[in-house]
């Protein structure tokens, strides 16, 4: 129910554009529809699906999206030429309520690239921005590197592209540059001085590399704007966009003083911020705000005497707001399929009956190797890989010799396009040894780029979820598994990551970005 009190802040969410467009984030096809349709459920009013020109890949999935929404506007990103927009478009069109979102950077810096001068690039914006408009009533038009434009520069172009019919001017501080008065008050300049600026919208949409993201954006908003710009976790390149979860729980807690509200169902935050890790390949920090294991963590002797007597001694937010319900213990080894069933759903997982199968064998060997099973344990198992049947690589056996001498040892046998294959290798360390029988087995050149283990419970018979980032040619997958023996867990990463790698080869064209937004039309 909206609150006659408080404004309504509109909630962009671009994690499937900008946040996926950075380097090592990649999902699958399936992956952006599902990430999709959980941004459609907790209430996000628009979604940011992809930037159609990019790709056969972006494109599919833009336009998927757009006729799965059902509640959602679906927006797709457009470079300031017709080419772009034209396949925006085709893309959007298919949704309830379409977006194109069409931008061209304004600071020096960025006029230099195309060698236009203010001039030439004011007719390109009025002309891109009317032929969007003349297919599309809503339109977002944005000058990217806003903040290092000349503020007199920016009035004026931001005029032009209201007079050619854009509904939405979204003010991008593209490289993180700007500081909270700074924000706001180049807001509050625009929405004063430009004529018809009070008959559109102002967005924010900032990035992260002075760590004011989500200042800058609540900044924004005390200046007028009503639009936020934000992805799941923060996710984004180099240091991220503005976190979705961070500026929905500061309007929530702090509606005191920002008296502003949001269509959020906050209580969905903590399921989509872990599919969001699971599949970008890009895991939360622990200290992270809102999403981080520790923040609901009271970890100090006086903290727990404080919380036990009163919770708001030390908790502004009770972990339940955010979808975190207390961890607690699982069924155990004799509990059935439909138990299992309803504990997932619980935890925010529908599974398809195949997936639920595969679960379910994992959580009866764990159940058989752990004493106790928590949610975490189950959340871990499923944000886990899945292993497909039609997965070209599949692990049969491995057994490792670890000892204080050196060098570790693997014993391995795979089913390689399903004929079995074994072999021995040796490395530097256990991890090393076993990845090495993976690449004798199936020799590859992609290169290793991240490896990353965390316990996912308390204990030495905790599982760990372990993720691998690798690169071949430009193409870069990830690949995650959990397991109670890391070495197990990691040789499962790897070899999950090369599936999706294969994938992608198959696919070449399809998925290979030949366009990137910084490649100046
Ligand atoms: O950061 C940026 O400037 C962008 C634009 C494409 C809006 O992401
Ligand atoms: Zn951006």
């Amino acid at each position: 129910m909206t609150n006659p009190t408080k404004d309504r802040v509109v909630i962009f969410d671009t994690t499937l554009r900008d946040g996926e467009q950075s380097p090592g984030a990649t999902m699958t096809h399936e992956e952006k529809l599902e990430i999709a349709q959980l941004l459609d459920e907790m209430g996000v009013d628009i979604i940011e699906a992809g930037f159609p020109i990019a790709s056969e890949g972006d494109f599919r999935a833009v336009s998927e999206i757009a006729k799965n929404a059902k509640d959602a506007t679906i927006c797709g990103l457009a470079r300031a030429n017709f080419k772009d927009i034209d396949r925006c478009w085709e893309a959007v069109k298919h949704a309830r309520s379409p977006r194109i979102h069409t931008f061209i950077g304004t600071s020096p810096l960025h006029r230099a690239i195309p060698n236009l001068d203010m001039d030439q690039m004011a007719e390109r914006i009025h002309e891109t921005v009317t032929h969007a408009r003349n297919l599309c009533d809503n339109v977002q038009w944005s000058p990217m590197d806003a903040t290092r434009t000349e503020w007199d520069y920016l009035c004026r172009v931001v005029e032009i592209a209201i007079r050619a019919g854009a509904t939405t001017i979204n003010i991008p501080d593209t490289v993180g540059y700007t500081a909270p008065e700074e924000s706001a008050s180049l807001i509050r300049r625009l929405i004063e001085t430009v004529p018809g600026a009070d008959e559109v919208v102002f967005a924010t949409h900032c990035h992260n590399d002075l760590g004011l993201a989500t200042a800058n954006a609540l900044a924004a908003v005390a200046g007028g704007a009503r639009q936020i710009e934000c992805t799941i976790n923060g996710l984004g390149e180099r240091a991220g966009n503005t976190a979705l979860e961070e500026v929905v729980m500061a309007l929530k807690v702090r509606g005191d003083i920002m008296p502003y509200e949001t269509g959020i169902d906050t209580r969905k935050i903590m399921h989509i911020s872990r599919r969001v890790a699971a599949v970008s390949g890009f895991p939360v920090q622990f200290n992270k705000a809102i999403v981080g294991k520790n923040a609901f963590a009271h970890e100090s002797g006086i903290h727990q005497d404080g919380m036990l007597k009163n919770a708001e001694t030390f908790e502004i937010m009770r972990p339940e707001d955010v979808g975190l319900a207390a961890t607690s213990l699982v069924m155990g080894k004799h509990s059935g399929r439909a138990a299992l069933r309803a504990k997932l759903k619980d935890l925010g997982y529908e599974l398809a009956d195949n997936q639920l199968g595969d679960v379910f064998v994992r959580f009866k060997d764990l159940a058989d190797r752990k004493k106790e099973v928590y949610d975490d344990d189950l959340i871990a198992l499923v944000n886990a890989g899945l292993d497909a049947e039609s997965d070209r690589l599949q692990i049969k056996h491995l057994r490792v010799v670890c000892g204080t001498e050196g060098p570790q040892q693997a014993t391995l046998t795979m089913l390689i396009d399903g004929e079995e294959k074994s072999t021995e290798a040796t490395g530097d360390g256990p991890v090393d040894a076993t990845f090495n029988a993976v690449k004798a087995l199936f020799p590859h050149e992609a290169r290793l780029q991240l490896y990353q283990v965390a316990a996912v419970t308390e204990g030495t018979d905790a599982q760990a979820t372990v993720s691998v980032r690798m690169e071949e040619a430009g193409r870069i997958v990830t690949g995650q598994s959990a397991d109670t023996d890391t070495v197990v867990a990691s040789a499962r990463a790897y070899v999950h990551a090369l599936n999706r790698l294969l994938v992608r080869r198959e696919r070449a064209g399809g998925d290979t970005r030949e366009v990137s937004y910084k490649d100046v039309s």
